[in-house]
């Protein structure tokens, strides 16, 4: 049997995650593998209750408050669900991880990295995805496509000086971790998108 591994997918409001999560979910299921899909913050039953207080727009909040509470989501989800997913030897994907605590609270908000740093190492010690595929689109692509699905929560009424902060740090990371991190440009057509992306998920199962 393939070890599980455990991917997760990146990129700012409107990249196109949740379609591109579908068709690689079906994929891999394809493949035979037992896949878990989860997303964060969120993914528990706690993980899902810090999840709607975070999005809430009505609801102000200190940069390091925010932080806190999606790294305390993400302790939760790790003992939970990707942990034991994985020493089941299933397959997890989760719409977004780490990553995104280092490009919103750290890109967007300004949060100081070694601050994030640190609630990395204490939340996760070493432990990384196996291969993390960043959607990459521009901030006016990312809000178009956002303004054309839902009312926007907490994160996407943020301005666009906030979205190019959080993709530049995106970008940083995947330039830092270019083993890890695949970066997909998510502004082609979908065809072309979902080619990149049989191309790298073929190299690992
Ligand atoms: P998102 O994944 O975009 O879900 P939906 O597609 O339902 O809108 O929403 C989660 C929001 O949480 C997104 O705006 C990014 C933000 N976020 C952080 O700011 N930091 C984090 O560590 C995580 C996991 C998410």
């Amino acid at each position: 049997m393939t070890p599980g591994k455990f991917i997760t997918l990146e990129g700012i409001d409107g990249a196109g995650k949740s379609t591109h999560l579908a068709w690689l979910e079906n994929f891999l299921r394809g493949r035979g593998l037992t896949v878990v899909v989860t997303r964060e913050p969120g993914g528990t039953p706690l993980g899902e209750k810090l999840r709607a207080l975070l999005l809430d727009n009505s609801q102000a909040m200190h940069a390091e408050t925010e932080a806190l509470l999606m790294f305390a989501a993400r302790r939760e989800h790790l003992d939970k669900v990707i942990l034991p997913a994985l020493a089941r030897g299933d397959w997890v994907i989760s719409d977004r991880f780490t990553d995104a605590s280092f490009a919103y609270q750290g890109g967007g908000r300004g949060l100081a990295s070694n601050r994030l740093d640190d609630l990395e190492r204490w939340v996760q010690g070493e432990f990384q995805p196996d291969l993390t595929l960043y959607f990459d689109v521009s901030v006016a692509l990312g809000r178009q496509r956002v303004n054309a699905i839902k009312t926007a929560d907490r994160f996407e009424k943020e301005q666009d000086e906030f979205f190019q902060r959080v993709r530049a740090a995106y970008l940083q990371r995947a330039h830092k971790f270019p083993q890890r991190i695949r970066l997909i440009d998510s502004s082609q057509p979908l065809d072309k998108v979902k080619e990149s992306l049989h191309d790298i998920i073929s190299t690992i199962c």
